[in-house]
């Protein structure tokens, strides 16, 4: 049968774009066709400077060198090799090269291909790892309204943002949310971590309480919630999450997804808290977001729950075609020696104050009602139009689009994460572009 359909290669209906307003893009579409560094060009051959490092994951700024030639030796060398039951070399090597700058505590690492999968594949293990011990009863899950883990089925159930759920049914049984750190009357306009809400983690010891530590697996929690709004966590709260999880017998899994990878300053959150989780699932940044890949850090403990019985059987029913394939491991490998070689997590720590002075100069501009900071994170929050929640700061998106920068928005809250390799002159820059967008408002 011919395959004549008539659809021209240019027809942009065909495909339908993940959390995209479609029919708004496809009147005007964005497009975007190189990049390089700090910068994307367009279709119409304009530079944009790049605010958000694509979506949190472009650390090291794009195009790498190292990390585009790493990726065109291995599909030379090795495309593909059976992720079960068969190994190659360099995913051997990125696992190790991860433990070398993961908190110490964390043992091994179990690869996919996303942070949705990494979030699924961290309470699967949860919930496996209790019952190999023998405390099958622990199958509750905990997470926390706001909380964004991706898209899968474990994800938005843990999850809490409620147009992520409540097209898609029931979800997982069993779940339960904490309650969200976000208190802008009382922390708005805080530089860095909030003062107030630590008492916030308590919360856990009423749901412990409600449901018995024993039915209990795990709680996940963002250090920092990128997602729904860039939320900080209050001073001394992850602290005290860690102690009441610890105090039950609950594992406490940090989905550092945006987090990892000098983010704050720190190869991961939970060094720069000084929190240390039992698990930490992590993707974007891994591969400077070129190859998708995520993973799964876990401590000694957990793996060696399920090394046991016969040898010859598998211990873990889980797993990718593409978990750890060559070309996203050299990706991954090149990615370290990157950040490694040009220092750049030290680099962010660096550069954190100058960004947290910049962003706080934007006070007093129309429509701001609280603007947050930490490490290369920084969020605005605008007023609502009234009755048309997100209208307000999506035209900001447009306008700074059109002005020639890449923000990021979520309800009506502007969210950026720029490279690790940003500048000065650059963030001047950003943060300039931002406030005449936001002088032009309606
Ligand atoms: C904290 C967190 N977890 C999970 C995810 C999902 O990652 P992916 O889109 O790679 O599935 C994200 C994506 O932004 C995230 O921020």
């Amino acid at each position: 049968m011919a395959l004549d359909r008539n659809v021209a290669p240019n027809d942009l209906n065909a495909f339908w774009m993940p959390f995209t307003a479609n029919r708004q893009f496809k009147k005007a579409p964005r497009m975007l066709v190189a990049a390089r560094d700090m910068h994307y060009t367009t279709a119409d051959g304009r530079r944009v400077l790049d605010g958000t490092a694509g979506l949190w994951c472009c650390n090291a700024g794009h195009c790498r060198p190292r990390i585009t030639a790493a990726i065109q030796a291995q599909a030379a060398e090795l495309d593909y090799a059976p992720a079960f039951q068969m190994g190659h070399p360099k995913v051997f090597e990125l696992a190790n090269r991860l433990l070398d700058i993961a908190p110490e505590g964390m043992a091994h690492v179990f690869f996919c291909n996303s942070g949705s999968e990494a979030v699924d594949t961290a309470l699967k293990i949860a919930l496996a790892y209790h019952r190999a011990r023998g405390e099958g009863s622990r199958t509750r899950l905990i997470g926390r309204e706001r909380g964004y883990h991706g898209v899968g089925f474990g994800g938005i159930s843990v999850g809490g943002i409620v147009n992520n759920r409540r097209m898609f049914g029931t979800l997982l049984a069993g779940v339960d949310h904490l309650p969200h750190t976000h208190l802008p009357a009382r922390n708005a306009y805080t530089r860095g971590q909030p003062e107030h809400g630590a008492e916030l983690a308590d919360e856990l010891e009423r749901i412990v309480a409600l449901h018995g530590a024993e039915t209990i697996a795990a709680v996940i929690v963002e250090p920092v919630a990128g997602s729904t709004g860039v939320i900080l966590p209050p001073k001394g709260y992850l602290e005290r999450l860690r102690a009441i999880t610890a105090k039950h017998g609950i594992l406490l899994i940090f989905d550092e997804v945006i987090t990892g990878f000098g983010r704050l300053g720190a190869p991961f959150a939970s060094q720069y808290f000084g929190v240390l989780p039992d698990m930490i699932t992590c993707a974007k940044g891994l591969t400077n977001g070129v190859i998708p890949m995520g993973g799964v850090l876990t401590t000694a403990a957990i793996h060696d729950a399920f090394m046991q019985g016969p040898e010859h059987l598998i211990e873990l029913f889980h797993g990718y075609t593409y978990s750890g394939s060559p070309i996203a491991s050299a990706a991954g490998i090149a990615t370290l020696e990157t950040y490694r070689e040009e220092g750049l997590f030290k680099r962010a720590a660096e550069i954190a104050p100058y960004w947290e002075a910049a962003l706080h100069s934007l006070k007093g501009l129309p429509h701001v009602i609280d603007i947050r900071n930490l490490g290369l994170i920084g969020a605005v929050e605008l007023d609502p139009v009234a009755g048309e929640p997100t209208k307000r700061a999506f035209a900001a998106f447009l306008s700074a689009y059109d002005r020639g920068i890449l923000i990021r928005t979520t309800g009506d809250i502007i969210a950026m994460s720029p490279p690790l390799i940003i500048e000065k002159a650059q963030i001047d820059q950003l943060v300039g572009t931002l406030a005449d967008v936001l002088r032009g408002l309606a």
